[in-house]
């Protein structure tokens, strides 16, 4: 009882605060939602916002991944004028908030029960010291597939499941003239898909490798492996890949060009935005060998410390807005990604959506679900960092063979840490 009152309490503040702000406080909001997926997710949450009565003031910085975000975030605060909120992910919003740059969300949170309904795994980034710091507006994961389905008939049609049958529809999608593998050589991406192949070596080796950051297997033979495997990638994809951005990887496998993408579920926020329809013009399919796991990552926003309680009431207002269930179920439609509370239904997704939900459920109950190395929530960003550079190296042929990435992978990472 006394909790429930507690909890009544602090929402009525809460209510009373939002209301006396309405027409002051704009929010200024960093993200790097630029591409057309993910611009039509953007503009959920800004009419969302909008019909509150909470203005927005746009601070875009295109980049996957948010690099080129994070690194214009540093100069704002720098300056000492960080912006309202940001969109951030895993390690860079514990990272923020160690250096106490972060406000603090836990009135709205304890008013809203978000302890009982946001996953632990997705906690471990929205809480520091025990405290809210950010509301997480969907979960992502790395280890999907995306491919054109009128390629994949004429490549036999039946999706592959192991990595030899990716390898023998990849070689079929060649023979067949067109470009088996989308993708732009960006860091990032590339990165991307490393996440997969190494899960698809066995949860274990992931974790070993990418969670506990273990030297022997970083530097061992199944991480050769899948470098060798990273390199096989590479011949799959075309010649003008280099510093392509991921959306027009996905434009390619949409009109037909490129066979398939490995990329994280914003990828379908793309195909939707074109018009297209799991099932019948796409497939989407776990990294084969991953079926059974997730690598996941979560877009949270972070409230930096900002002066001014009409500033503080509408970063209060943005997240109650972000946690709500129909919102959370509107906006994930569009995204491509899935809900960041338990409790949202199902209903409105379309099959992959549903998939990327029971997945999720499935992998967090067996222990199969781990932080994307990719996408920030694997290791520190100095870390990630470190990772990129080796394997954007062996992406592109700078390694003799697997086990010289896999020996430099296990330097860069014990030099990073
Ligand atoms: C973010 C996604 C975004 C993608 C590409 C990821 O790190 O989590 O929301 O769509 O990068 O920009």
């Amino acid at each position: 009882m006394k909790n429930r009152l507690m909890g009544f309490a602090s929402a009525i503040s809460l209510g009373i605060g939002l209301a006396a702000s309405a027409q002051a406080a704009d929010l200024e909001v960093l993200h790097w939602w630029t591409s057309g997926g993910e611009a039509a997710a953007l503009n959920v949450l800004m009419e969302d916002l909008k019909a509150k009565g909470i203005g927005w003031i746009d601070m875009p910085v295109a980049g996957g991944g948010g690099e080129a975000a994070m690194t214009a975030l540093r100069a704002r605060v720098t300056a000492g004028d960080p912006p309202t909120a940001v969109q951030m992910l895993g390690f860079d919003i514990t990272d923020w908030a160690a250096e106490g740059a972060l406000g603090n969300l836990d009135a709205v949170a304890s008013a809203e029960g978000w302890d009982n309904v946001v996953p632990a795994a997705l906690q471990a980034f929205s809480k520091y010291d025990g405290h809210w710091i950010a509301a997480p507006v969907n979960v992502h994961s790395t280890n999907w597939v995306w491919i054109n389905k009128a390629a994949l008939d004429a490549a036999g049609g039946k999706t592959p499941e192991t990595w030899e049958e990716l390898v023998a529809v990849l070689d079929k999608m060649k023979e067949n003239g067109i470009t088996p593998l989308g993708h732009g050589g960006q860091p990032w991406q590339d990165a991307t898909i490393f996440d997969a192949v190494v899960l698809g070596l066995g949860t274990d080796f992931y974790k070993q490798a990418f969670i506990d950051l273990d030297p022997a297997a970083l530097g061992g033979e199944k991480m050769a492996e899948a470098f060798n495997r990273l390199m096989k990638l590479r011949t799959y994809v075309d010649d003008n890949f280099s510093g392509r951005d991921w959306n027009l990887a996905s434009a390619m496998v949409i009109n037909g060009e490129a066979g398939m993408q490995m990329m994280g579920d914003w990828a379908k926020g793309e195909f939707l935005k074109a018009g297209k329809v799991p099932g019948t013009d796409f497939v989407c399919i776990r990294f084969p060998g991953t079926q059974g796991a997730v690598t996941f990552n979560s877009d949270q926003f972070a409230m930096f410390n900002v002066s001014g309680d009409d500033k503080v009431a509408a970063q209060a207002a943005m997240a109650s807005a972000i946690e709500s269930p129909a919102f959370q179920s509107a906006f994930n439609v569009v995204k491509g990604s899935v809900p960041a509370r338990t409790d949202v239904p199902d209903t409105d997704f379309d099959d992959c959506g549903k998939k990327g939900i029971k997945d999720l459920a499935e992998a967090n109950t067996n222990g199969t679900l781990f932080g994307s190395m990719a996408h920030g929530h694997a290791a520190p960003a100095a870390v990630k960092n470190a990772t990129y550079d080796v394997i954007t190296a062996a992406f592109n042929g700078e390694y003799a063979d697997g086990a010289a990435a896999a020996a430099a992978l296990a330097e860069a990472v014990a030099a990073a840490k």
